[in-house]
């Protein structure tokens, strides 16, 4: 189902991205290194998510393709930077290389930079939105991004590289850097399609759980993935010390926590009807993942 799901909608997406970054603006230098960053193949979920979580509840989510492109710019702009010398210090990303391996690391931090901003400007032009709701979902994409989100995550992961980190605060930087922005993707799509209190409420704990999860197969398969099927390498947190679920637990753990996070995932939404079936498979999706 979902794979039908996403294939339906990876090129709206893909068509809207490519006329809102147009390759002919000046200075082309700085659009080739977004644009390379951004057409290298990313699986696009976070997007796909907004759009399912508006189609969970009874709305066509594809309307909401600015937001969802937003969401993707800000997703990718956050690759680029975590790839960096100063931080992961990869070199493959999204099966190609990365993009300060192409365009050097000046140019990547301002493809970072160009693309965070240029996100905010395309949601901004969301169509057929009333004003209120937009700011409302901009305002909360912007302080999941930030410092109090994905940003914050990413500090606290940086400074533990080489230390001893409780259980709690490894939790702490999934939800961050990670969680934060798929809670921010599902909640937009349903605050778009006008969710009520109590369904959205169940849409951000799938969220969370979501997020977790993802995270925590991220790190399983930075140990047990496939390189050629990942496209990135394997072997970064071990190589940057990083703390991960499968250095601070077993790799069986880890996968029983990420097994249990996604039967809460699915246990929150348990309320929701046929229209949140693509949800509960893109959650069941995450224990078989290998890309
Ligand atoms: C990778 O995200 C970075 C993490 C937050 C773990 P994705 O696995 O969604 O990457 P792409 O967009 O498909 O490349
Ligand atoms: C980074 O986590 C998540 C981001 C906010 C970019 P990782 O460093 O584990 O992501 P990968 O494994 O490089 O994709
Ligand atoms: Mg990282
Ligand atoms: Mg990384
Ligand atoms: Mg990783």
């Amino acid at each position: 189902m979902i794979k039908d799901y996403t294939m339906a909608r990876l090129p709206i997406i893909d068509d809207a991205l490519d006329h809102f970054l147009s390759a002919e603006t000046y200075p082309p230098q700085i659009y080739e290194a977004m644009r390379y960053s951004l057409f290298a193949g990313g699986k696009r979920l976070r997007p796909i998510l907004l759009m399912a979580a508006a189609d969970a509840v009874g709305q066509d989510g594809s309307r909401f393709i600015n937001i969802a492109c937003g969401l993707e710019m800000i997703h990718t702009y956050s690759l680029i930077h975590d790839d960096l010398p100063a931080m992961d210090n990869d070199d493959f990303r999204r099966g190609k290389l990365t993009n300060h391996k192409v365009f050097g690391d000046g140019i990547a931090v301002l493809a970072g930079d160009g693309l965070l901003t240029e996100a905010f400007g395309v949601m901004l032009a969301q169509p057929k939105v009333e004003p209120a709701t937009l700011i409302k979902v901009i305002r909360e994409i912007a302080t999941a991004a930030g410092a109090r989100g994905m940003v914050g995550g990413q500090t606290i992961d940086l400074l533990s590289e080489g230390k001893t980190i409780d259980s709690e605060t490894l939790k702490f930087i999934h939800q961050a850097k990670t969680g934060a922005l798929f809670t921010a993707a599902i909640r937009a799509g349903a605050m778009l399609a006008n969710a009520n209190e109590e369904c959205l409420a169940a849409l951000t704990e799938y969220a969370k759980q979501f997020g977790l999860a993802f995270q925590i197969t991220d790190d399983i398969l930075d140990v047990a993935g496939v390189e050629e099927k990942l496209g990135k390498p394997l072997g970064s947190d071990v190589k940057n010390n990083k703390v991960t679920y499968v250095s601070l637990y077993s790799l069986e753990e880890a996968k029983e926590m990420a097994k249990e996070a996604v039967r809460c995932a699915i246990a929150a939404i348990s309320d929701l009807g046929v229209e949140a079936a693509v949800l509960r498979d893109y959650v069941l999706y995450l224990l078989n993942r290998d890309s």
